[in-house]
């Protein structure tokens, strides 16, 4: 496995859009184990992701580093009063362009580093992101967050998690699905985020991971509602309610407010 190479933020952020604009990872494998592990969870995910933007129909949103631009874009009944995207690959900008070409609601697309945000304070109400912030330095963008969210103004993050030991050896063995600063959240991360907001959670994906790994080895690639899934999802929806067991989790979404 070998010592990790230290790179500056720079080599980091150079490397990254390199990553994202050439889509060199190689997800196959892990794409094909979520379709199993994830089945249910992702249409948890998806209800409760609705739930909190549409609350956001009259604020000013900022997300972060969006590639699919599910959330705004692809049938949501949710209109914010504007959108502003920004993403250090152009290939991803462009995508959301796309997108964006037919909502009624302002856009706005930016080239940007997520990690020093160039926005005036008190700028937003709202800073969103799916999968971003573990590709950041966390201590330094959410210092940005709540610089440019004004007061009492909401975060909603979706995010990977690396406190199961089993996930942290499944990384190790997986590297080329990750791009290679990557860091699922832990601990330490959860505490920076609770230091400067409000700190509400939804876990995710435990016990599915281990029954998702089997279907896929029953069922093969499809079959994904299968009676294996559906069990793992409701272990999983029991044992999220334990706080105690919140580190077996795989994926997290935070949302809070600015203190
Ligand atoms: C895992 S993807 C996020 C995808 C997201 N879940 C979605 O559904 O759109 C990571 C994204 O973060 C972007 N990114 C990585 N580092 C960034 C940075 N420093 N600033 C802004 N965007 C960044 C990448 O270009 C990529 O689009």
């Amino acid at each position: 496995m070998g010592t990790k190479e230290v790179r500056t933020r720079e080599e980091i952020n150079a490397l990254e859009k390199e990553i994202w604009n050439e889509r060199t990872l190689d997800r196959t494998k892990i794409r094909k184990l979520r379709r199993h592990a994830f089945h249910f969870s992702y249409k948890k995910q998806k209800r409760i992701l609705d739930s909190l933007v549409k609350d956001f129909s009259d604020k000013d949103v900022l997300e972060l580093g969006s590639y699919t631009w599910n959330v705004w874009f692809k049938g949501n009944e949710v209109r914010p009063k504007s959108l502003t995207c920004i993403n250090i690959s152009d290939n991803d900008l462009e995508t959301g362009k796309k997108l964006a070409a037919n909502v009624d609601f302002k856009t706005d697309f930016r080239l940007m580093d997520a990690n020093s945000l160039e926005f005036e304070d008190e700028s937003f109400d709202v800073v969103f992101g799916g999968a971003i912030l573990h590709h950041l330095d966390i201590e330094k963008t959410i210092n940005h967050v709540h610089r440019v969210l004004r007061p009492n103004g909401k975060i909603v993050f979706l995010e990977p998690l690396n406190m199961n030991p089993l996930y942290k050896i499944y990384r190790k063995l997986n590297p080329k699905e990750r791009t290679p600063d990557e860091h699922a959240l832990i601990s330490k991360d959860i505490a920076i985020l609770k230091s400067s907001f409000t700190f509400d959670h939804y876990f995710f994906d435990f016990f599915s991971v281990a029954t998702g790994f089997i279907a896929l080895k029953v069922f093969g690639d499809k079959n994904y509602g299968n009676w294996l899934n559906r069990l793992g999802y409701g272990l999983d929806s029991f044992f999220s309610k334990i706080p105690v067991c919140h580190p077996l989790f795989a994926r997290v979404i935070i949302y809070g407010e600015k203190k």
